[in-house]
């Protein structure tokens, strides 16, 4: 069982997705954790991210262990515990430019389906990115395209308000700014057949697990 659970940042496709895992006792896929990964060790390296031919050579070289426990997620990059460093601003910031390098992307839905592929004697997977139901694993059984309005992402981080690490008027510019750099992934294809859209706008966290939970379960049981 693959369930594919697609969406733009802030969107809380990463919450939605563990949680359905969690769930339904099936691993879990973090993809955007394997471009946090290589852009964290380019950055690492010292290369030029725009050297495209050394930024894909870097993500062919890297040794990558990523955890598909939906409980105990961890990234190890090149024997380096990553899991804290790849969410720091300066990987979101630079994430774009890894994110639309092809070779990159090659290398990394590879990766990704080898993952997937391991996880199918477990009982199956939730994989979360932006190209899970139309690249990397067109095959699935349930594909979930997760959409909120921009209001509905910037309440959601509203903490990082309250926390005063950012204004209003930061936060507004992060939001829009991503989902513009997201926008030049040339992979980034949101539309798929038979993908089931879930505007989680109005709803609450479980409401959205519980309606993914349902629509696999249907899957599952369908011949
Ligand atoms: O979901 P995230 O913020 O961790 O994603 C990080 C970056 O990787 C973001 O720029 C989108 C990109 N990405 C992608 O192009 N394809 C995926 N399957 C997952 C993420």
């Amino acid at each position: 069982m693959i369930i594919a659970v697609d969406g733009p940042s802030g969107s809380g496709k990463s919450s939605t997705a563990r949680g359905v895992a969690t769930r339904l006792g099936l691993r879990f896929l973090d993809t955007g954790a394997t471009y946090r990964a290589v852009t964290w060790s380019a950055l690492e390296r010292g290369l030029d991210l725009d050297d495209t031919a050394a930024v894909a050579d870097r993500a062919r070289e890297l040794t990558l262990d990523i955890s598909t426990d939906p409980t105990r997620q961890y990234v190890i990059a090149d024997g380096v515990d990553v899991t804290a460093a790849i969410r720091e601003p300066r990987i979101s910031e630079s994430v774009s430019k890894i994110a639309t390098n092809l070779d990159v992307r090659a290398e990394l839905i590879q990766r990704q389906r080898a993952i997937i592929d391991d996880a199918q004697p477990t009982g199956g997977i939730v994989v979360e990115g932006r190209d899970i139901a139309t690249v990397v694993a067109t095959d699935a059984e349930l594909k979930v395209l997760l959409t909120a309005d921009q209001e509905a992402r910037l309440a959601r981080r509203g903490a990082e308000l309250a926390a005063g690490a950012v204004t209003a008027e930061q936060l507004r510019d992060q939001i829009v700014r991503r989902d513009a750099d997201d926008a030049t992934v040339s992979q980034f294809q949101v539309a798929s057949d038979g993908a089931v859209t879930i505007d989680s706008t109005h709803l609450s966290l479980e409401e959205v697990i519980d309606v993914i939970s349902r629509l696999a379960k249907e899957a599952e049981a369908a011949p």
